[in-house]
């Protein structure tokens, strides 16, 4: 920056010789400090607060280290972001007063709790952003005041349950992502009240199993990402309810078995991932439903990565590969594990030579 390096040069001892010379120096050097403060302040944080930008909407702050969290903030703040704070704990009251507020965003701090009452003074809060902290629980009641929240990121926690009474009061929840936590079973019950959801991704857990209602409270999901799981079955009824359902995301688990109904419900698939299971085979009829010309399956499908053995019990799914086989991801990478005669071939290949 320029005006800081003339106050810099100002100060180098051969132009402080004569007393005379010093004052006038001095004074220059002071105009000079004070203007580079005055920039300094439009461009750059003061040392240990957060920057505020006011606008017509209201006002954004933004806390970043080595700013500290301040007791207050301006009454007219709609958007709040505190990361790499490394903090622990949250007041109480830290939202007192800001009730305009619509964004909040606490990421990568070490939160271990929150106290139930954090979000009451924030009525109008769309967005809670949570991710990489350390919670291993939320408090009963936290979204009690909630209804406008929108979306809600848990996203690499170290949550290992959840429990519907945590989100209960999300009304007009669309987008929540609870992916890279530590859960390996999930409650009956757990979305019955959270009906507004469209992206919900579980991704990057332990769950071995799905409560059979879990997607029956929700009924409008456009995106669901269960990859990253490890996931043994895919049965019938769970995906049923859901005729809006655009992208679906299965890969890296350990599905061996996928129910012949499993996909009946979904109208509207423009994406399959099923790659990196442990298929075997797939049953009659469940590609029926699929890639027909009014769910054309748009965006591809990826079935790599499985054990496929290429026997008759694959007929099924060889006339729809051949069928759909522009819209196939990775081709070179699904091969037949199986019988011994047709091992490491690839799979579209068996399908074209039946
Ligand atoms: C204020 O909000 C309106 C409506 O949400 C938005 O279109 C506009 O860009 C915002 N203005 C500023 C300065 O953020
Ligand atoms: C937060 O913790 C990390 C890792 O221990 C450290 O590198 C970083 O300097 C800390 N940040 C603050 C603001 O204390
Ligand atoms: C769902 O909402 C109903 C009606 O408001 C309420 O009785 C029930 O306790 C709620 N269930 C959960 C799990 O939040
Ligand atoms: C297909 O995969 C094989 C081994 O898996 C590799 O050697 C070959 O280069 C791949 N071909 C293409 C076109 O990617």
């Amino acid at each position: 920056m320029e005006k800081r390096e003339a106050v810099m040069s100002s100060w180098s001892p051969e132009r402080n010789q004569s007393r005379g010379r010093l004052s006038s120096h001095l004074s220059g050097t002071l105009f000079l400090l004070l203007l580079c403060v005055a920039l300094a302040q439009d461009v750059t944080p003061k040392r240990d607060t957060c920057l505020v930008f006011e606008s017509s909407n209201g006002s954004s702050v933004s806390c970043h280290p080595p700013a500290k969290l301040p007791h207050r903030f301006p009454a007219d703040t709609v958007f709040l972001v505190v990361e790499f704070l490394n903090l622990t704990q949250l007041r109480p009251d830290t939202l007192q007063g800001a009730s305009r507020l619509q964004e909040l965003h606490l990421s990568t701090n070490q939160l271990q709790s929150l106290s139930p009452k954090l979000l009451l003074p924030a009525p109008l809060l769309r967005v809670l952003d949570l991710t990489r902290n350390a919670l291993t629980r939320l408090p009963p009641g936290l979204f009690q005041a909630s209804a406008a929240l929108h979306t809600l990121v848990l996203k690499e926690n170290r949550l290992e349950i959840l429990e519907p009474s945590w989100l209960q009061g999300l009304e007009a929840l669309a987008h929540l992502d609870v992916s890279g936590n530590r859960l390996q079973t999930l409650p009956p019950g757990l979305l019955a009240n959270v009906t507004s959801l469209r992206f919900l991704d579980l991704s990057d857990n332990q769950l071995k199993t799905l409560p059979p209602d879990l997607l029956r409270g929700p009924l409008q999901l456009e995106r669901l990402h269960l990859e990253g799981n490890r996931l043994q079955v895919l049965r019938e009824g769970l995906l049923a309810p859901q005729p809006d359902l655009r992208y679906l995301f299965l890969n890296d688990n350990r599905l061996a078995t996928v129910a012949a109904g499993a996909f009946r419900g979904l109208q509207q698939l423009d994406m399959l991932d099923l790659s990196n299971n442990l298929l075997t085979s797939v049953p009659q009829g469940l590609w029926t439903s699929l890639g027909q010309p009014t769910r054309d399956m748009k965006d591809g499908f990826d079935i790599s990565g499985n054990p496929w053995i290429c026997d008759r019990n694959l007929d099924d799914l060889y006339g729809w590969l051949v069928a759909n086989r522009d819209k196939m991801f990775s081709p070179n990478a699904t091969r037949c594990a199986g019988p011994e005669a047709s091992k490491g071939q690839l799979l579209l290949e068996a399908a074209e030579s039946h």
